[in-house]
C-alpha cells in the first residue's frame, strides 16, 4: 500500500523529529541541535545529532542517518509503510485503508510483492518439511543435529521434487511475472514456469528488517550444486546482507562471528553463539563490512581451517580493517569448520577459542612466514619485505603505526626498522594505497573536496533557504557531478524555489537505505570552524567557486565535444565567482 506524497509530508510535518527520536532515546541540547547516544552502533560519546529544523538526525560517527520516518524503520525494523502508520497513529492522523491514487511508487510496490512472495513462499516450504512428504529433508536435518527448536527458529523448509510451491503461489495471487522476479522460478519454452529450487533443505535469507528475500537450498546429500541460491533481484542484494544478521543485531553482542555457511550459522546459534552471521555464497564484501561497523566494532572470522577458507579468512579481514574493524581468527583445527568443531568438541571448547582467537594481520604474515625458510638470511629479508609492503597497504595512519609496533615484535625487529622498510615500500608506490572500501563504491568520494563542495552547499542551503535569489543565477542543479547529489538537487532547488525546502523530505525519495545516508549527509555536513557569519559568506563563496570550477572541469574532461563559446563563457562566470559577495541572514 503507498500513500500519497501530501499525505506523507502531513505525517512528517506533525511528528517533530526531535519528540519522536526523544521517546526513544533521551536527548541533550547542543547548540540548535540535540544529540545523543547512537543505538546503530557501539557509541561511547553522543554522536548522533538531530536537527529540529532540517527534521533530520545523522551520527558522525557510523554515518547512519535520515528523518523520522527512516529512523522508525532503522531503530525498529520497520517497513516504510508500517513507520508511516506508527506515526500517523501518533499524531491521531487518519490514513486510507486501501488507498488506491495514482501510485507514484511502483517500484517499491513490485518489490513489496517479491518480499511477500518469498514470505508465502518460506512458509510453504516450512510446512512441506513438517508433512510425511518432507520427512526426506527433516530426516537431513535431524543427522545433522539440529533441535526442532532451531529449525523454527531459522524457518528452515524443505522444497519438494515436484516443485509444487509454484502451484502453491500461483494460487496465492502472485502473476508468473512476480514469481520469476522474486528469484524463485526459471522459465524455458519447453517446461513453463517451474521451480528453481527442486528437492533440497531451504535456508530462508532474511533482510535486515527480517524479511524473507531470498533461499539457499542444499542437496540432500552429495549432488551439484551443493548449494543453490536465489539470483539477485531487486530485493535480493548478495553483497549489503548477510545471512542470519537480523538475529546476530538483536543480539546486541559487542562482536560478531563471521562464517562462510549456512550451517556454520546455524550451529553456532544453537550452541548459543547467537551472533554469528555468514556472507551470502560469495565471499564477504565490502558492503557487509560497512554494515557491521554499524552495530560492532570486532569480528572474529570462524571460516574453514583448508586453505581455500584460509586464503577466504586473509581477504575478509583485509575489508574488515579497510572500514576499522577489529578482526580476530578463531582456529577451528583440527577440524573443518564450526559446525564439525562444535559437534566434537561443544561450546565451551569454541569459546575457549574465541578467547585464544588471535589478530586476523599477525595470523596472516604467520601463514605468510611458513613459506620462507627461517635458517635463509635472504629468505628472511624477503619476509620482511613483503610483511613491510602488506602493511604500507594500510591507509589508515595510527592503525598502520600500531600494527608496524605489533609486527616487529612479532617478528624479532625494531620498530624503527621495521617503520623505515614501510616507508620505503610505500615510496615505491609512490603514495599510500587506496584502499578497497574507497573503490567499492559504498564510500567513495566521500572525501573528495569536489563532492564535499557539493555536500556543503546543499547544506548552506538547507540552514539558510533565504539565500537562494542570491545564488539562482549562478548554480544550477548541473553542477553536481555524483548523479545521486545532482538528483536531489533538481527537487530540493525546486521546493527552495517554491518556499517548501524540506530536507527530510528528500531521503524520502530513496529507497536504498546507503543512498538515504547519503542524503542525510548532503544535508548535515558539519559547518565546523566556520563560527562568525561573515567567515561563513567567505567560505560559501570558496564553494560556489569550487563546485562551478569542478562543474566546467567535468565539461572539459566529460567525453563530449565542447562548445568552445559556451567554454569560454563559463571560464569567464568563473573568473568573476571570486568577487561575488552573498549576504546570509542575520
Ligand atoms: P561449504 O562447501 O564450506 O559448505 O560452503 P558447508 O557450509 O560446510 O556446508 P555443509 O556443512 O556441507 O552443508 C560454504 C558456503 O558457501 C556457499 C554456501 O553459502 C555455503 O554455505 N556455497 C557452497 C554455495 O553457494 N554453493 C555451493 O555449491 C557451495
Ligand atoms: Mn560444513
Amino acid at each position: 500500500m503507498f500513500y500519497p506524497q501530501e499525505l506523507i509530508d502531513q505525517v512528517q510535518q506533525n511528528n517533530d523529529i526531535v519528540d519522536v527520536i526523544n521517546e526513544y532515546i533521551p536527548l541533550t541540547k547542543k547548540g540548535s541541535n540535540y544529540v545523543c547516544l547512537c543505538p546503530f552502533h557501539q557509541d561511547s560519546n553522543p554522536s548522533l545529532m538531530v536537527s529540529r529544523q532540517k527534521q533530520l538526525f545523522k551520527c558522525f560517527a557510523c554515518g547512519e542517518g535520515g528523518n523520522v520516518i527512516t529512523f522508525l524503520q532503522k531503530y525498529d525494523s520497520k517497513t516504510f509503510v508500517e513507520s508511516v502508520q506508527t506515526l500517523a497513529d501518533r499524531a491521531g492522523i487518519k490514513l486510507p485503508e486501501n488507498y488506491s491514487g495514482e501510485y507514484s511508487k511502483e517500484k517499491q510496490d513490485h518489490k513489496l510483492r517479491l518480499i511477500e512472495c518469498n514470505t508465502e513462499a518460506a512458509r510453504f516450504f516450512y510446512a512441506y518439511l513438517r508433512r510425511e512428504e518432507g520427512k526426506k529433508g527433516f530426516d537431513y536435518f535431524k543427522k545433522r543435529e539440529l533441535s526442532d527448536e532451531t529449525m523454527k527458529k531459522f524457518g528452515l523448509g524443505y522444497s519438494d521434487i515436484n516443485g509444487n510451491c509454484i502451484a502453491y503461489l500461483k494460487k496465492q495471487g502472485f502473476t508468473d511475472k512476480e514469481i520469476l522476479d522474486s528469484g524463485l522460478g526459471t522459465y524455458d519454452e519447453r517446461n513453463g514456469l517451474r521451480s528453481k529450487f527442486w528437492n533440497r533443505v531451504m535456508f530462508p535469507i532474511k533482510n535486515q528488517a527480517g524479511k524473507v528475500i531470498g533461499f539457499g537450498g542444499r542437496v540432500l546429500g552429495d549432488g551439484e550444486p551443493k548449494y543453490l541460491n536465489s539470483p539477485e533481484t531487486t530485493i535480493f542484494n548478495k553483497s549489503t546482507n548477510l545471512y542470519a544478521f537480523d538475529l546476530a543485531k538483536a543480539s546486541r553482542s559487542s562482536y560478531f562471528i563471521l562464517c562462510e555457511g549456512y550451517m556454520d550459522v546455524i550451529a553456532l546459534h544453537q550452541a548459543g553463539f547467537n551472533m554469528a552471521v555468514a556472507s551470502l555464497g560469495t565471499a564477504f564484501t565490502p558492503g557487509q563490512a560497512n554494515i557491521i561497523r554499524r552495530y560492532v566494532k570486532d569480528v572474529y572470522l570462524s571460516y574453514d581451517s583448508d586453505g581455500p577458507g584460509v586464503k577466504a579468512a586473509i581477504r575478509a579481514a583485509k575489508i574488515c580493517r579497510e572500514f576499522n574493524l577489529s578482526c580476530k581468527v578463531i582456529d577451528m583445527s583440527p577440524y573443518k569448520d564450526p559446525d564439525e568443531f562444535i559437534k566434537a568438541l561443544g561450546k565451551e571448547e569454541y569459546q575457549k577459542r574465541i578467547d585464544e582467537a588471535k589478530n586476523a594481520f599477525i595470523f596472516e604474515i604467520g601463514i605468510l612466514r611458513k613459506q620462507y625458510d627461517p635458517s635463509d638470511p635472504d629468505a628472511n629479508t624477503r619476509y620482511d619485505n613483503e610483511v613491510a609492503a602488506l602493511l604500507a597497504e594500510m591507509k589508515d595512519e595510527v592503525q598502520r603505526t600500531n600494527y608496524i609496533k605489533a609486527c616487529a615484535k612479532e617478528m624479532g625487529i625494531s620498530t624503527q626498522a621495521l617503520s623505515d622498510m614501510v616507508a620505503k615500500e610505500a615510496g615505491k608506490n609512490r603514495k599510500f594505497n587506496e584502499p578497497e572500501r574507497l573503490r567499492s563504491g559504498i564510500h567513495e568520494k566521500k572525501d573528495d573536496p569536489n563532492i564535499k563542495a557539493q555536500q556543503l552547499m546543499l547544506t548552506y542551503l538547507a540552514e539558510y533557504p533565504s539565500i537562494y535569489p542570491q545564488i539562482e543565477n549562478i548554480v544550477t542543479p548541473d553542477d553536481f557531478t555524483d548523479e545521486t547529489y545532482k538528483e536531489v538537487a533538481v527537487k530540493f532547488f525546486e521546493d527552495v524555489k517554491n518556499g517548501i525546502a524540506s530536507p527530510a523530505r528528500m531521503v524520502s525519495m530513496f529507497e536504498d537505505e546507503e543512498i538515504q545516508n547519503k542524503v542525510s549527509d548532503m544535508f548535515t555536513s558539519y559547518l565546523n570552524g566556520i563560527e562568525g557569519r561573515e567567515e561563513k559568506e567567505a567560505a560559501l563563496v570558496d564553494i560556489i567557486f569550487r563546485l562551478k570550477s569542478n562543474s566546467l572541469d567535468e565539461m572539459k574532461n566529460g567525453g563530449k565535444s565542447v562548445d568552445p563559446t559556451l567554454f569560454m563563457k563559463k571560464k569567464k562566470e568563473l573568473m568573476e565567482i571570486r568577487s561575488i559577495k552573498i549576504k546570509l541572514p542575520e
